[in-house]
């Protein structure tokens, strides 16, 4: 059953309502989904087909992510499900907006997860203002966080989500938690209509640390949330003290939130690098 104090909410980061199903018992709740291309290309059933019939066609791999989203979303209805546009490097915000948009008739329950790129920020405003939700993915630094705001003013609290990716930054010596502290930090003084949802979870400690921050959102992968739920779901306490080893904390900046998003600088080298991974992990499955 869900702690009664806590205040996180949270989602299973996979491409396999198996999971979803097999948590939700292990949990006793489950508050949402994030998927993405590389996570749909692991999908055993994905897996089982191509060895069975080959490679899919772009249409079928559109159907079969239709499919298990619609699976996962049946299984929390109530909760939210991430839902990811295709995106390489040379994909317009049109384009993006399309697929989002068809996306979005898929299920009740969905945010469409678009970059935080130039592309992808366009995309969100207009997705915004249309009405639709959105989660902005491979954020790395607090400007594109601040661009991410200032794009969707639009939006009402849940309309919109930030997606940091803690565990690719620690991966390259630096602290990941330290990004979501100073997202935070920074989206205080807003209205709060964005919500920051720590992404790229590696291990337990990244969980704790999420709750223990008060991230809005926290999503894990299966073992993670299997580990919280065979210890029995403890929350930090409020002496917990994160510990990020040796990485090196991403100092704060003090960014006004007033500005045109465009005059944020967003560039981020791993923005474009897990763009283009995830453009070939989903081409992977491609004929
Ligand atoms: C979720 O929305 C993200 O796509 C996911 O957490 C990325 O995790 P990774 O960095 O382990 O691939």
């Amino acid at each position: 059953m869900r702690p009664e104090s806590l205040k996180t909410r949270i989602f299973l980061d996979g491409g396999d309502p198996d999971e979803t199903r097999e948590l939700i018992e292990l949990l006793g709740f489950l508050d949402g989904q994030t998927t993405n291309p590389t996570l749909i290309s692991r999908n055993p059933e994905a897996k089982r087909r191509r060895k069975k019939f080959g490679k899919f066609t772009e249409e079928e791999l559109l159907e079969f992510y239709r499919e298990v989203v619609v699976e996962i979303s049946r299984l929390i209805p109530e909760g939210s499900v991430s839902v990811e546009v295709y995106a390489d490097l040379d994909t317009t915000s049109a384009s993006m907006l399309m697929q989002g948009r068809e996306m979005y008739s898929w299920i009740n329950n969905a945010h469409i997860k678009f970059p935080t790129n130039a592309e992808g920020l366009k995309a969100l405003s207009e997705a915004v203002a249309s009405g639709l939700r959105a989660n902005m993915t491979l954020c790395f630094r607090q400007e594109q966080a601040a661009a991410v705001y200032a794009a969707s003013r639009e939006g009402r609290r849940g309309d919109v989500f930030v997606s940091p990716f803690v565990g690719r930054l620690d991966d390259r010596g630096q602290n990941g938690m330290s990004l979501i502290t100073n997202i935070l930090k920074m989206y205080r003084v807003g209205d709060g209509h964005v919500q920051v949802l720590t992404a790229s979870v590696r291990g337990y400690e990244h969980l704790q640390a999420a709750i223990a921050m008060g991230s809005d959102i926290v999503t894990a992968p299966f073992d993670v949330l299997k580990e919280w739920a065979d210890k029995g779901l403890p929350l930090p306490g409020k002496d917990y003290l994160y510990r990020s080893q040796d990485l090196e904390d991403i100092p704060y900046l003090a960014l006004n939130l007033d500005g045109e998003w465009e005059h944020y600088d967003i560039f981020h080298e791993l923005t474009d690098k897990g763009i283009q991974r995830f453009a070939e992990d989903w081409d992977s499955l491609l004929v």
